[in-house]
């Protein structure tokens, strides 16, 4: 079987301007550098708002800090007349490693549909940025369709047209599981996992596959990473109010102690 690195992203959503960003790069680095143990087999991204990446950018060249860092969004157009909107060329320009697509909050706020998803995963790519897919289902639909029909429906549109990479991330945030306290179970995080590889297994054939990280979200905080980290299909976690607390996002780095 293949050894899938841990990967632990924060999405700070529409929080911490670029001073304070700065410090709590800053801050995160030393605190994961005090590590009594092996971080370095973890790998640790930040996902802060655009306003920030450029000064998130600088700080981690000029201290060469193990910290990869994306944006939360992109636009499926390369450039031109779509006022507001930021191109995956301005993102690869500020040497973001990563691009969240379809967080259910620009699905549900903004009205994102799978197309526009799938168009912002080639765009990611186009310019050579990690899509981080996000899907989830909401609890009507758990009770309507079930755990997984959703959540594969959404990976499954966002992958159209694309036959083979090895460079994506999925992540399966349950929708009721965002920022309510009630995270998924381990099994049940493990069970949509599942079923995301086989979906996985189907586009893009076994091997990409087996080499693509699948991540649970949905108040992951210090208390529960473990029990999900230890489930086989699921790579690491996206964290959204925890990642905003110093310690508490350290200590999710770690734990696997
Ligand atoms: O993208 C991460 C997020 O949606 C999960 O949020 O606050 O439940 O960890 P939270």
């Amino acid at each position: 079987t293949v050894r899938r690195t841990p990967l632990i992203a924060g999405n700070w959503k529409m929080n911490l301007d670029h001073l304070q960003a700065i410090a709590f790069v800053q801050k995160l680095a030393w605190g994961l550098a005090d590590a009594k143990h092996d971080v370095a087999s973890v790998e640790v991204a930040v996902f802060p708002p655009f306003t920030d990446l450029r000064s998130v950018q600088t700080l981690v060249a000029a201290d060469k800090l193990p910290i990869a860092f994306g944006a939360q969004d992109l636009s499926e157009h390369d450039s031109g007349a779509y006022t507001g909107e930021i191109s995956g060329a301005f993102l690869s320009a500020l040497d973001c490693s990563y691009v969240l697509i379809g967080h259910s909050e620009r699905r549900t706020l903004h009205g994102e549909s799978d197309e526009q998803v799938s168009g912002k995963v080639r765009a990611a790519l186009r310019h050579n940025l990690v899509p981080i897919i996000c899907v989830g289902e909401t609890s009507d639909d758990l009770e309507k369709h079930g755990p997984s029909a959703v959540p594969v429906a959404q990976l499954k549109a966002a992958l159209s047209g694309i036959t083979s990479t090895v460079d994506i991330v999925v992540a399966y945030e349950p929708v009721w599981a965002i920022g309510s306290g009630q995270a998924a179970t381990p099994e049940q995080a493990e069970q949509v996992a599942a079923a995301l590889r086989a979906v996985l297994v189907d586009t893009l054939g076994e091997d990409v596959a087996q080499k693509t990280r699948i991540l649970y979200g949905g108040s992951v905080k210090s208390s529960n990473i473990a029990g999900f980290m230890r489930e086989p299909n699921v790579d690491g976690a996206l964290v959204g109010g925890a990642s905003l607390d110093l310690n508490e996002f350290t200590s999710i780095v770690r734990y696997q102690k």
